[in-house]
């Protein structure tokens, strides 16, 4: 079930654990690095409280068979993110498969975890059915299996509250762990997690600049994944909604995958990884008093490899760990701020954020609500000019360790592919809406990073308005485009690191079951994917017909529903011309329905959505769901569109079933089948 860890004491993490005495054994499931970061704020918490080392593990690379072997002295701790529509992280998909089992077989041949303590923290979205399904799954299944919870099981919420929810819980069970299992108080302290030193002459060409992977500095070859993204060309990138008449952007891009050996497949999603914007960086710098230095290279060590890896490759320069490596466009933490209170520029600097982060309410009025990054907090705390120039910043003097440990990484972003393979095999298409917005009028702008890094390449390869030509409504940020090394730019082209992630968003392979796709907005992409790949295999049949029209040649295939809304026909109607090509080709069975929410209206005025159009059809979409055994798909905005869908779908089935209960099983079965699918975001 798991491939050797590379480290010392290979995949054995008990005698790991033995070996190194120590009694906290950190396993997290993790897709996008969140969780992996809350497990290692447990290790460095647990260490500062009780002077105790921990393990971080990923579970897939250790033998979790061993869990039954854990000393009974020891605590499993679990910080599992619930992915998708309920589903574990992919690393912790074996882990899951195998505890599930229903006589799992443990290390030692026994069934059983009686010597199990652990401790559980679970990260999910309340705007998503499944809540956390992956933790409350995980801790009822050890409970059964006779394993001892300390303390309270805890669950944030990613939509509002995530680290609210970890502080909240994080004392009370650090105090249970405490009294369970003897952990002593007052061991550690604060202690560094790295060794940051700056390095007089260093070859440059074995500086990382930016590159994301040991493979992109040394330009080895392998296969491209979330840990070697591949540099894809940007062949196309245009606007979508009509120039001029909405004050929003969705750009269309391409990119150009030829003879990198990825392959996709309709319903993945491509994961861009871009960087931040220099103003951004270069605010950072000046906050952190390391503008002088920018281009210093530093090395970084980490001081106890198990508990903080170096969170990107080394040695680089501080620029490059601004530009490229640490997230410094999210929103301020409060844990965050705090911890820099000591290394305030004054006494009244300090007791002025020591006031701010006093607790979650002064947090939230001060920082949360206004939105502001972490160095923009701190500007405003030291009283500076958000807007003024980075050299009139005042600087903090903050061990640049500390930096590297309480910021977080940049993740990558991911998107519903809009393209299908079987029409476009050689480019991955994504379909974006640029996000930036405001928490009020006096609050800097917000700027999606990835949205707005394509928005300033689609600028600049089309020479349209220069990248950072600061509009007025927009504050549009300025990129680096070049990449380390102009390794982006070479040749006068434009790239960005890219890699896919598969998902199971499919559809069904015979085309005879009908297909109900509803996305509004941006939430169509996947579904132009889905229709290019029906179109693909209605034109091999068609070939095949020996001359028979669409219509006969497809008279056994389902109806491809597709519920579609947008404000205004002229504005934001997605690729509004490329519909009716499909629907030539698809013999009738294109049965694709728009709701324009600014334009008709119902004859009562209100709003109407997709749900009202798919209510309207509610005959034909009850017979193709029970007697054709359609496939149901949304995408979308999950909060208010995905759940009125899913809403209206339980109608559906309850008028047609005769029942509320009937209705209700009938969409407990769809669910079970995997024939109601989600491609939902918050
Ligand atoms: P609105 O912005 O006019 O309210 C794509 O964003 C489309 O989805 C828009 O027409 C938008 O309408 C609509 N939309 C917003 N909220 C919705 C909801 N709860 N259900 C369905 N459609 C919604």
């Amino acid at each position: 079930a798991l491939a050797a860890a590379t480290e010392e004491g290979g995949s054995d993490f008990v005698s790991k654990l033995k070996s190194q005495k120590k009694r906290i054994a950190i396993f997290y499931g993790s897709q996008t690095g969140t969780a992996e970061e809350y497990a290692t704020k447990l290790a460095k918490e647990a260490k500062s409280r009780f002077g105790t080392s921990s393990l971080v593990l990923d579970p897939e690379e250790y033998e979790f068979e061993k869990l039954d072997q854990m000393p009974e002295d020891s605590v499993a701790v679990f910080v599992m993110a619930t992915y998708g529509e309920g589903e574990p992280t992919d690393n912790a998909v074996g882990l899951m498969e195998f505890l599930e089992n229903e006589t799992p077989e443990f290390s030692n041949g026994s069934e059983r975890l009686e010597n199990l303590n652990y401790v559980i923290f679970g990260l999910g979205n309340r705007t998503y059915e499944h809540f956390n399904a992956v933790a409350r799954k995980l801790d009822t299944r050890l409970q059964s299996l006779g394993a001892k919870r300390i303390g309270e099981r805890g669950e944030g919420d990613d939509d509002k509250s995530m680290e609210e929810d970890y502080l909240a819980w994080k004392d009370s069970m650090f105090e249970a762990l405490a009294s369970s299992l003897n952990f002593e108080e007052g061991g550690g302290g604060d202690v560094p997690d790295f060794k940051v030193t700056e390095l007089a002459d260093h070859p440059e060409d074995k500086v990382y600049h930016g590159e994301l992977s040991a493979r992109a500095l040394l330009g080895t070859k392998g296969i491209h994944d979330a840990k070697n993204p591949y540099n894809a060309v940007i062949q196309e990138a245009r606007e979508l909604f009509v120039e001029g008449t909405a004050d929003r952007t969705c750009v269309h891009v391409e990119f150009d995958i030829e003879g990198s050996g990825i392959s996709y497949q309709h319903g993945d999603h491509i994961a861009v990884w871009a960087h931040n914007p220099e103003q951004e960086v270069d605010r950072v710098l000046a906050v952190f008093g390391l503008l002088d230095k920018r281009l210093s290279v530093i090395d970084v060590e980490s001081l106890d490899p198990t508990l903080a890896k170096v969170p990107f490759p080394v040695p680089t320069t501080y620029e490059a760990v601004f530009r490229h490596y640490i997230d410094v466009t999210s929103t301020a933490s409060r844990q965050t701020l705090n911890s820099f209170a000591k290394f305030a520029p004054t006494p009244e600097i300090q007791a002025k954020l020591e006031k701010v982060c006093a607790n979650k309410d002064t947090f939230q009025a001060e920082i949360g609500s206004r939105l502001l990054k972490t160095a923009e907090a701190m500007q405003w705390i030291a009283g500076d000019d958000l807007q003024a120039d980075a050299s009139s910043i005042t600087p903090w003097n903050i061990p640049f360790d500390r930096v590297i440990s309480d910021l977080p990484r940049v993740g990558p972003r991911f998107y519903s592919i809009s393209s299908s393979p079987k029409m476009h095999p050689k480019s991955v298409h994504i379909t974006a809406v640029v996000l930036r917005y405001k928490a009020n009028d006096s609050s800097p702008w917000v700027h999606g990073l990835a949205t707005n890094f394509i928005s300033s390449i689609k600028m600049e390869k089309n020479g349209e308005k220069p990248s950072g030509s600061t509009d007025p409504r927009f504050g549009t940020p300025k990129y680096s485009l070049n990449g380390p090394r102009d390794a982006y730019t070479k040749d006068g082209k434009f790239r960005a690191p890219i890699h896919i992630r598969r998902s199971n968003f499919r559809l069904p392979t015979s085309p005879k079951i009908p297909v109900i796709m509803v996305g509004p907005g941006t939430g169509v992409a996947p579904f132009r994917s889905f229709v290019q790949d029906r179109v693909c295999s209605a034109e091999k049949a068609l070939e095949k017909s020996n001359g028979k029209t669409p219509e006969e040649t497809l008279k056994d295939w389902g109806n491809i529903w597709l519920f579609y809304g947008c404000r205004k026909t002229d504005e934001d109607f997605l690729y509004r011309d490329e519909w009716p090509q499909y629907a030539q080709k698809l013999g009738g069975k294109f049965l694709m329905e728009t709701s324009v929410s600014r334009e008709k209206f119902k004859p009562d005025g209100s709003k109407l959505y997709v749900q009202d159009l798919i209510w309207e059809r509610r005959k034909q979409i009850a017979e193709d769901i029970l007697e054709r055994k359609a496939y149901i798909y949304i995408c979308g905005e999950a909060k208010g569109m995905a759940q009125d869908v899913e809403a209206i779908f339980g109608k559906i089935l309850e008028e047609a079933k005769g029942s509320a209960g009937e209705g209700k099983k009938e969409m407990k079965l769809l669910k079970e089948r995997s024939r109601l699918l989600l491609d939902v975001w918050s």
